[in-house]
């Protein structure tokens, strides 16, 4: 039986627009289950899933890093935007994750200097999704993730406009051993660089070694997972709604009490 802290005790700290949102449960299991000491993102935009990443290492408590690079222009897919995305990014990691959170503002490219070949544990690819992009930035990226770390790729089911992560992935699905694809969302996938040393982990053993029927119900577990925290979302929302809406209601009795009494 397969009970991941997610569904347990996982509360999301920085909840802002993304289609990355459907994944955060795994996001959050993912760490805890692979205590990565770095992390890269490459793509952040308003931060949903790198902040998702850093919040998982410090509730696991995982002694790591994460860096999360991007130009914090816009490409292509998001369109531009100002510098107020990057300025309100800036400020989180330094409220929140001071000593874990490291931005580079900066092109994937240029800053691949910095990363020393398989030094990476947990490397997301989440930048311009056109097929010639992602095969890119994988193929510059791919060395630098340590042998058995993880790679997620984030968008492969999306089929909209000139998206091609959907296909770079499938290609990677012919070949390579240890590869999985949650499809709910805009898709997540998973790919787990060979050569490392053996694990025993059991949301690792599910996603690598499970069997079809093992793999359908982890993808079931993280959809329920993805509509458990909406839910829960929007209950905490409509409830601070209603107790809003009560103390005004109490407040202008009182005023009305208030009048009544002085008229
Ligand atoms: C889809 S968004 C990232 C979404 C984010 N991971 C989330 O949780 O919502 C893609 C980001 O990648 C950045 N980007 C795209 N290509 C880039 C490149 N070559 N170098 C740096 N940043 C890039 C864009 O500026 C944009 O902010």
């Amino acid at each position: 039986m397969y009970f991941p802290s997610s569904l347990q005790r996982f509360e999301p700290k920085r909840m802002v627009f993304s289609t990355w949102v459907d994944h955060l449960p795994f996001a959050y299991d993912l760490v805890e289950a692979i205590s990565p000491k770095m992390v890269v993102e490459l793509g952040v935009y308003n931060g949903l899933s790198f902040f998702t990443f850093c919040q998982a290492m410090v509730e696991h408590d995982v002694d790591g890093v994460a860096y999360a690079i991007d130009c914090w222009e816009g490409d292509a897919h998001t369109e531009g935007y100002d510098d107020s995305i990057y300025n309100d990014v800036a400020t989180y990691a330094r409220d929140h994750y001071r000593g874990i959170a490291y931005l580079m503002r900066t092109y994937f490219n240029d800053a691949l200097a910095h990363f020393s070949d398989g030094s990476v544990d947990l490397l997301h690819i989440d930048g311009l999704h056109t097929y010639e992009a992602v095969k890119e930035d994988f193929t510059n990226w791919y060395p630098k993730v340590r042998p058995g770390g993880i790679i997620l790729f984030h968008d492969v089911m999306a089929r909209i406009k000139d998206f091609g992560a959907w296909k770079f992935f499938d290609e990677l699905l012919q070949t390579e051993p240890e590869i999985f694809r949650f499809n709910h969302g805009f898709g997540l996938g998973v790919l787990r660089k060979p050569g490392g040393a053996d694990t025993n982990n059991q949301l690792l053993d599910l996603l690598f070694s499970g069997n079809e029927e093992e793999h359908q119900k982890l993808r079931q577990l993280y959809v329920h997972a993805a509509h458990f925290l909406e839910a829960r979302r929007q209950a905490t929302k409509f409830k601070a709604m209603v107790a809003n809406k009560k103390a005004k209601g109490g407040q202008g009795k009182s005023t009305e009490q208030v009048n009544d009494g002085g008229g």
